[in-house]
């Protein structure tokens, strides 16, 4: 239908948007298998130019696969990695060089005198002839044949952080504040993350003979349209590849959302005006143009690339009415659906009710972040609401909050009588082990109690909700409580535990959250858990009967044209979903901020609520306080 160069013309890199990060991985890892199987047969080498992080764990687990199952050897290849933390050792549970053993080296025949990751030990007066001696030892093996890379949120690639020269080389560099603030997750708080790291320079990864960048999930979306889009300038350093002559972008569709192609398809190339994408495109219209939708003028389309649609469908009055109302359409006050109301404009259907809902939260927080109003609105609605939540979350307590509950508890159990001292003694004797060395993995004992902290601080949010007690499961699943941040690994048992809450409670409606974000991360694994899960129930009767919602944590509020339905919130239920998210208090200062000053888990909850009525309000619509939005979610979806 429309031209593929034509659509592509703003992109400056090769991109390739996959239907899954692991369908992508699979095709890569083919790729570089034949590359070693044909340079074997030759008695030739091949250098790889490997990455840490979550983004390439699929191309691992495939190329392992691939040695297991069909008997490709690594034999004849040459590892260097990008990067590594300064100060850590090589034992370091969040070491790079640990990473890539347990990620790969340990389950492939690669000889071990083949792998080369930088040494974060090296003191710093020897850093420099180091770096040297690296990028000699790259240049003795043959230089990089292909290298793999992912991008950071500040758009480094390695550890290139905004302002890397375009012919850096291997070198020590300090890390962004962005950076270590993501990290923080990893590495149990942010005032353990290194402040250096050594990374192969921007030069020395141009010199690859081939590149693939990998990028997963809709937090990358962004950052991959302005290194693709944009031009090249050393801010965002992943738009320095734009100069390689053989570089491409594999993607998933959260990553390449942003990509003009997809996001306004309008703009480069002719389409279809469907009803969806009329809105979606005058919604956009709306705030490019700065006017609210029932004022825009037939120019304004003239001007933004939507002539077409104004020939079609026109004129401007017409259209401005029609997607007005559309979007007037999604508001309502009732989440589970207006009773004995006529709902055929209503984003959820009357009857039956009250419903049978389920919420389900990745982690403790996420569905009062994304949904508290919501939540408390469908019970004062009657609907009879369960949070189902399905991890523990415990990995994400850090240790001080966990000091505070053993000291509590032991306490507590040597004043009164009892056997609890002792599991509490346990904790504390680990967590301060922990600090004394390398801060290291959590003990049963300890992941125990900080899981505990979290379902504690659930409760409370959720009476701050004006939930009923009682109502709430904690599921706890295996995937998150025998893993660890980037090892994640679900099975079957996660999804059937899933699958068995859902043909227990039959819901009406679902709500959930995770679909688009990062495979790797909790709330992407655990949308998949869902899906999965739901695969196994959707020829049930009662599932013909069920809706599923989408919402959002702050970090990515939806766009006005992604809205089907919108919840308004008052000012007193504005603040009592901010009190609620605030019994959180073991995530305070533990999400990655999205915007400057906003460091609280409550602050970024209460803003992305009144962004999202600044939008509504902007579009012409009601000036509401706030909004909480979800999208419907269809089987076929993403
Ligand atoms: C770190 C690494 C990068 C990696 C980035 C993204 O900064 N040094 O090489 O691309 O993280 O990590 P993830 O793949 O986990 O999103």
């Amino acid at each position: 239908m429309k031209s593929n160069i034509e659509a592509r013309q703003r992109e400056r890199i090769y991109t390739e948007v996959h239907p899954s990060a692991v369908v992508a991985c699979r095709g890569l890892a083919a790729e570089i298998a034949t590359l070693i199987r044909t340079r074997a047969a030759e008695g030739r080498n091949v250098v790889l130019g490997l990455a840490t992080g979550s983004t390439p764990v699929p191309l691992y687990r495939e190329l392992i696969r691939l040695h297991r199952e069909e008997g490709l050897s690594f034999r004849n290849v040459i590892t260097f990695n990008l990067d590594e933390y300064h100060g850590l050792t090589p034992e370091h549970p969040e070491s790079y060089s640990r990473f890539m053993r347990e990620q790969l080296f340990n389950h492939i025949d690669l000889p071990a005198s083949q792998s080369n990751v930088p040494d974060g030990r090296v003191p710093r007066g020897e850093v420099f002839a180091w770096c040297r001696a690296y990028e000699q030892k790259i240049a003795a093996a043959g230089g990089i044949d292909l290298q793999v890379l992912g991008i950071g949120r500040t758009g480094h690639i390695g550890f290139n952080e905004p302002g890397s020269a375009r012919d850096s080389r291997t070198r020590l560099v300090t890390l962004d504040s962005l950076t270590r603030r993501d990290a923080a997750r990893d590495f149990l708080g942010e005032a353990n993350v290194p402040r250096y790291a050594i990374t192969m320079g921007v030069g020395t990864i141009l010199e690859a003979r081939k590149v693939v960048l990998l990028a997963w999930g809709e937090a990358k979306a962004r950052m991959i349209a302005q290194a693709t889009e944009g031009r090249p300038n050393e801010t965002i350093p992943a738009t320095l590849l734009q100069d390689h002559p053989d570089v491409r972008f594999l993607l998933d569709p959260a990553a390449a959302a942003e990509l003009t192609r997809i996001k306004h398809p309008w703009l480069v190339t002719p389409v279809e005006w469907t009803p969806p994408l009329a809105r979606r495109a005058i919604a956009w219209l709306s705030s490019t143009a700065k006017r609210p939708v029932l004022k825009l003028l037939d120019e304004h389309y003239g001007e933004h690339g939507m002539a077409d649609l104004l020939t079609e469908q026109g004129p401007a009055y017409n259209l401005n009415i029609r997607a007005f109302n559309e979007i007037q359409h999604t508001i309502t006050g009732w989440p589970g659906g207006k009773p004995n109301a006529d709902d055929s404009h209503r984003p959820e259907r009357a009857s039956p009710h009250p419903k049978r809902v389920v919420v389900f939260s990745p982690e403790p927080s996420d569905e009062m972040l994304g949904m508290g109003g919501t939540l408390t609105r469908l019970i004062e609605q009657g609907h009879s609401v369960t949070v189902v939540y399905l991890t523990s979350g415990n990995l994400a307590v850090p240790d001080e909050e966990a000091m505070v509950a053993a000291d509590l508890v032991l306490e507590f159990a040597t004043s009164q009588a009892g056997g609890a001292a002792t599991a509490a003694r346990r904790v504390r004797d680990a967590i301060a082990a922990k600090q004394s060395t390398a801060k290291g993995q959590d003990t049963a004992d300890t992941r125990r109690l900080k899981g505990l902290l979290r379902r504690g601080e659930a409760r409370a949010a959720l009476r701050n909700a004006a939930v009923p007690s009682g109502t709430e499961r904690f599921l706890d699943l295996a995937f998150y409580e025998n893993g660890r941040y980037r090892q994640f690994r679900a099975t079957e048992a996660d999804v059937a535990q899933v699958a068995a809450v859902l043909r227990e409670l039959k819901p009406h409606q679902i709500f959930a959250t995770g679909a688009g974000q990062d495979p790797a991360s909790v709330s992407g694994m655990c949308f998949d858990v869902l899906r999965s899960a739901i695969q196994q129930v959707k020829t049930e009767g009662w599932w013909q009967d069920c809706r599923v919602w989408l919402y959002r944590t702050p970090d990515k509020a939806w766009a006005a044209h992604e809205i089907d339905m919108a919840v308004p919130l008052s000012p007193a239920q504005l603040t009592q979903k901010i009190q609620a998210v605030y019994q959180h208090k073991s995530q305070r200062s533990q999400m990655p901020v999205f915007e400057p000053g906003l460091h609280e888990a409550w602050q970024q909850a209460e803003a992305a609520a009144r962004s999202l009525a600044k939008t509504y309000d902007a579009l012409g619509l009601a000036e509401y306080e706030a909004i909480e939005a979800f999208q419907r979610w269809h089987d076929d979806a993403r």
